[in-house]
């Protein structure tokens, strides 16, 4: 499949959001072409006082060293996916804090709605991917910034919400580690429109009550009542899900019968 014709564009994708989110965004779009991370640059702008909207995007036609959960990497291809972070400001949020894996499962159900407008049926794995079919296209990353203040006490100064999604497969095809498990949309689409969908449903599922947002999460697992593998650092088990609570915990039984809840790590689905 040849390459994605159009490249990334800031009047593009401001083109694509809803007026509120404009304003949010302020004509914070940065637009790389070639960057290691654009979390890690997310959090280095971050680091320089920048800036100070209630949100703003960068995405990268290419990342040298894209980031993965748990210390992996992702696999970013010239021009082939979409490689998105959105600093969102933690103080805009709510007075409430939300922990990073909330605002995962806020990400997931934005990312699959965005994908559903494209005519792409996506589910989602827990934690933060999205498969279509038994693949993988789609990865999140949530990553807090955290500020003391003057009473001693830390918070989440700012999200910083990494999405990887593979849109055209390169000719190379993907690397052997994840050749198995990793697929494409395959769709020649606009990512700037889709960028532009992700931030649109991302505003608007943020907004959502949070019990609304867990049970559009679990409409669209692909893991509960699936028989899984466990996998920690040390040790790999079979278990089934049960359920995924309202804190997006996994409850799991185990084949001796004991049920354990998750929350968070990794998973593999048992085909
Ligand atoms: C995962 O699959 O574990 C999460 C992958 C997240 C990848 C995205 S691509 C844009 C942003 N920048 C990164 O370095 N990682 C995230």
């Amino acid at each position: 499949m040849s390459p994605i014709d159009k490249p990334l564009n800031n009047e593009s994708i401001a083109s694509f959001l809803n007026e509120n989110v404009k304003c949010a965004v302020e004509k914070k779009i940065y637009l790389y072409d070639t960057i290691d991370s654009t979390n890690v640059e997310a959090k280095r702008l971050l680091k320089k006082g920048l800036p100070s909207s209630h949100a703003t995007i960068l995405a990268a036609e290419h990342q040298t060293a894209g980031k993965g959960r748990l210390g992996r990497s992702f696999y970013s291809p010239q021009s082939r996916g979409i490689y998105l972070s959105i600093i969102y400001d933690g103080k805009m949020y709510s007075n409430i804090q939300k922990d990073t894996v909330e605002i995962t499962v806020i990400a997931a159900v934005a990312v699959r709605r965005a994908l559903k407008e494209f005519g792409v049926e996506a589910n989602i794995k827990w934690v933060n991917d999205l498969f279509v079919g038994n693949k993988k296209v789609c990865g999140i990353l949530t990553e807090g910034v955290f500020s003391t203040n003057e009473n001693g006490l830390t918070a989440i100064e700012s999200y910083v919400i990494g999405i990887g999604i593979n849109v055209l497969e390169s000719k190379e095809g993907f690397p052997d580690e994840i050749k198995n498990i990793a697929g494409s949309l395959n769709k020649n689409i606009d990512r700037n429109k889709l960028i532009g969908s992700i931030v649109n449903n991302l505003f608007l599922v943020l907004a959502k009550p949070p019990i609304e947002v867990i049970k559009e999460y679990r409409k669209y697992s692909n893991v509960l009542n699936k028989l899984v593998t466990v996998i920690k650092p040390t040790i790999q088990y079979s278990a089934r899900v049960l359920e995924i609570t309202d804190e997006a915990h996994l409850i799991v039984e185990l084949e001796d019968g004991s049920k354990e809840e998750l929350l968070s790590g990794e998973i593999s689905l048992r085909v």
